[in-house]
């Protein structure tokens, strides 16, 4: 399977300077990768000029919020690479969504030579200092054009590219413990990379914005006690000096990132548990110095520390290491492999040629 290439695209690709701030998000790749399913079928995949897409206000997208995505990045560092890391993973993620949401599934072909080739495309647009990346989002949308509620027949399968900085440009996170609203529920969508819940987290955000803290703090729905995870990343914490996370639920998206930390912090030798994290228990050993680091993790955050915790009231729990020897030598060993200065697991990391597209 080949990619088809629009001449415009090469053209974008050959005026494309990168601005002088590149931000993280907001400057994007020149080209995008386009796919559509129409009859039962996925089509052929091009690379277009990026640009606005030209879409009738009746698809189903707009009004039941049928789509999926993903986030992932590719590393360039000291001209090295650049280095696609466990993108098979992210495909596999993406099916599972695609599945919840009923959305058909994209074959694997397609999607790993969408990716690949973007990375490929855009690689001499990715910056070069550590930290930064080319951020990549794949993305499905349903394009029926049909106000009835019933799965989309026409879907698009798009991948944009970022070359980005760091994600979180201050170095530890104030997080408010949301005691009101719920992100997930059991039986419902959390487990799933979806639009939906995501919009469901943003007034959480602006309240939290409000107070002074940069991040929600998600609790299970039914009881409002046990930590599930942020809005965009995984939750860990240092409890007495063994690393602890939320065992995962239906509620809480399986982090690429969370995963790679537990196969780390195994080949560390750091203690690791899996296990329901009631949060007042864990406000508690905070107290008594028990709880001494936390953290969120995820592609775009990588490892970022939580220096306190706080609650709508003002009334907050301050962590002793703004950024704990845990949480550091975690990142520091992600960050090599993710980078390339470091040998990691096998399979971890793809290299892409762009000479040989
Ligand atoms: C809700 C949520 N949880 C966790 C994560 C971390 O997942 P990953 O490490 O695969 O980026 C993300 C980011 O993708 C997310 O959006």
């Amino acid at each position: 399977m080949s990619i088809k290439i629009h001449p415009d695209a090469i053209t974008a690709l050959r005026t494309f300077s990168l601005p002088e701030k590149i931000g993280f998000g907001s400057t994007i790749s020149p080209v995008m990768m386009d796919c559509e399913y129409k009859d039962g079928n996925w089509g052929e995949l091009e690379m277009v000029p990026y640009g606005p897409l030209t879409l009738s206000p009746t698809c189903k997208v707009f009004h039941y919020a049928q789509e999926i995505f993903e986030g992932l990045k590719a590393y360039r560092i000291n001209n090295k690479g650049p280095f696609l890391f466990r993108h098979i993973e992210n495909f596999k993620r993406f099916n599972q969504s695609a599945t919840r949401m009923a959305i058909p599934e994209l074959p694997e072909e397609i999607f790993m030579k969408a990716v690949e080739g973007i990375t490929a495309y855009s690689a001499d647009f990715i910056p070069g200092e550590s930290g930064s990346s080319l951020y990549i989002r794949p993305f499905i949308i349903a394009t029926e054009e049909n106000l009835g509620i019933k799965p989309s027949a026409k879907y698009r399968f798009m991948v944009i590219a970022s070359p980005s900085a760091s994600y979180f440009s201050s170095g530890s996170l104030k997080v408010l413990i949301e005691r009101h609203n719920a992100r997930a529920f059991t039986g419902g969508t959390g487990a799933a990379k979806t639009g939906g819940n995501y919009a469901a987290s943003l007034s959480s955000s602006v309240k939290a914005a409000k107070l002074g803290y940069m991040n929600t703090l998600w609790l299970d729905a039914e009881n409002s006690k046990y930590i599930e995870e942020m809005s965009g990343m995984n939750f860990f914490a240092v409890v007495n000096g063994a690393l602890v996370t939320p065992k995962l639920t239906d509620t809480i998206l399986a982090g690429i990132t969370r995963n790679s930390i537990i196969t780390l912090a195994k080949n560390l030798n750091i203690p690791l548990k899996e296990e329901t994290i009631n949060i007042d228990s864990l406000i508690e050993s905070i107290k008594l110095g028990e709880c001494s680091e936390a953290f969120a993790c995820g592609t775009a955050a990588i490892i970022t520390p939580i220096e306190l915790f706080g609650e709508d009231d003002g009334t907050t729990y301050k962590l002793k290491h703004p950024i704990g020897p845990i949480s550091k030598s975690l990142k520091e060993n992600l960050l090599a492999i993710q980078e390339g200065r470091m040998e990691g697991p096998e399979g971890w990391i793809k290299t892409i040629n762009p000479a040989t597209y």
